[in-house]
């Protein structure tokens, strides 16, 4: 039972007792542990491959030119800093949802998507797990990949979901249990939450083949279960953004009515500027319109309307085909460079006398490899070497660049030598 000061004692300004007393440190989020403990390490050759931010191969997260023009742009356009509509900025609702639907869709013409601008991909995943949570029964579970992005379970959970797990990973394949996957998909209840990664799994790097896509889409139709897509690194994974789109919008040619959460904080290089967008595809125009408004009640409740200015940048290079064309160009730089860090990471391990098969590194897509590593490994490489990352063995690729790639592959050499 909590026990306050009087209220007398509290307007004269000396409590005896706070309010928060009895409120317990909570622990730290696994992932902002492995930077805490990497920004106390003196070690002028430390490595950083904990952070989920790409960097390039000066180490920095560069802002993309795409942007910077934009940025110029909306300088001089002078705008405004009146409140956004609670939904967003309707242009840039269109473009983002055009983006990862194709612009080409019959679902535009028909008015069958509410869409909706979002605080990033996490804001998406949380307001479509609000609205799950509201208006599917109560008993509905959502599935989430084993393993998954470490916020997953959270953000459902916290909306009032129960959350369960399918398989995903084969350890001692470091390959796509398929078998597993789609084994508990179709034991999963009717109509089930299915939360799939749409490219660049994280943290596996796993993602699956284009007939291992149909089979998943087969599973899940089967079932009548409700496919929930993140859509977190479309262009970042391959280079391509049709190419990161294939699998879900094969999904879409099957029939399956998604809901699909979109983040342009790895694309396009806007973290903190929390820029995304929640679509829930529907049966007509009259459920987008009732799914809209039913999204702008959540969202009032929670942070009124989004902020405006990176969801304008954002807008801009989606509409303006000469912005366009340049993040095109942007995007695939990061994709290569990603891709070259993991061979050349490979090679490095070759040349350091690794005997053993780094082949799932470069088989492996988007921001991290799952590198097979243990705790005990992982923590040797902290103690020994002061490279950092996070205790299931998944490291940014994006904290590898040209001059640190040899020191990283002698370190991690060094503790799965046998
Ligand atoms: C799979 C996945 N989903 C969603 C997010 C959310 O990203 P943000 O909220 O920065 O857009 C991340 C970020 O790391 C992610 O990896």
């Amino acid at each position: 039972m909590l026990r306050f000061a009087s209220s007398s004692v509290r307007r004269r300004g000396f409590a005896s007792s706070s309010f928060w007393k009895y409120v317990e440190e909570g622990p730290l989020d696994a992932n902002k542990a492995t930077t805490v403990a990497l920004k106390a390490d003196p070690n002028p050759n430390k490595v950083n491959l904990g952070e989920g931010i790409y960097k390039d191969d000066t180490g920095k997260c560069p802002v993309l030119p795409c942007i910077r023009e934009a940025e110029a742009r909306l300088a001089k356009a002078n705008a405004d800093h009146e409140y956004c509509p609670i939904s967003g900025i309707p242009s840039f609702c269109k473009s983002a949802s055009q983006f990862a639907f194709g612009a080409d869709s019959s679902l535009f013409k028909e008015n069958r998507i509410a869409t909706v601008q979002t605080l990033s991909g996490t804001g998406a995943l949380r307001i479509g797990a609000d609205f799950v949570a509201k208006f599917l029964p109560k008993a509905t579970p959502v599935f989430i990949s084993d393993p998954t992005w470490v916020n997953h379970r959270a953000l459902f959970q916290t909306a009032g979901c129960e959350v369960r797990t399918y398989k995903w990973y084969d350890k001692a394949k470091n390959a796509l249990d398929i078998d597993g996957c789609l084994k508990d998909l179709r034991n999963a209840p009717l109509r089930s939450v299915i939360l799939l990664h749409a490219c660049a799994h994280n943290p596996t790097g796993i993602d699956p083949t284009m007939e291992q896509w149909k089979k998943i889409s087969d599973a899940c139709l089967e079932r009548n279960h409700i496919v929930f897509f993140d859509n977190a690194y479309q262009g970042f994974a391959s280079g391509d953004p049709d190419k990161d789109a294939a699998g879900f919008r094969h999904f879409i040619n099957q029939g399956h009515q998604l809901i699909v959460a979109q983040s342009f904080a790895k694309n396009m290089g806007m973290y903190g500027e929390r820029v995304g967008a929640l679509n829930i595809m529907t049966g007509s125009e009259q459920e987008t319109t009732a799914v809209d408004s039913q999204l702008k009640i959540i969202i009032r409740a929670n942070y009124s309307s989004p902020p405006l200015f990176g969801a304008r940048l954002v807008d801009m290079v989606l509409s303006e085909p000469a912005l366009k064309k340049q993040w095109f160009v942007d995007v695939k730089e990061m994709a290569d460079r990603i891709a070259l860090m993991r061979s050349s990471l490979v090679q490095n391990l070759g040349k350091a006398g690794s005997k053993l098969d780094w082949s799932h590194i470069t088989n492996q897509i988007g921001m991290f490899a799952f590198s097979g590593l243990g705790e005990k490994q992982v923590m040797k490489l902290r103690s020994d070497f002061s490279v950092y990352m996070n205790k299931d063995g998944r490291m940014s690729i994006a904290g590898i660049n040209s001059r640190n790639v040899e020191y990283l592959a002698k370190a991690i050499h060094e503790v799965t030598r046998s």
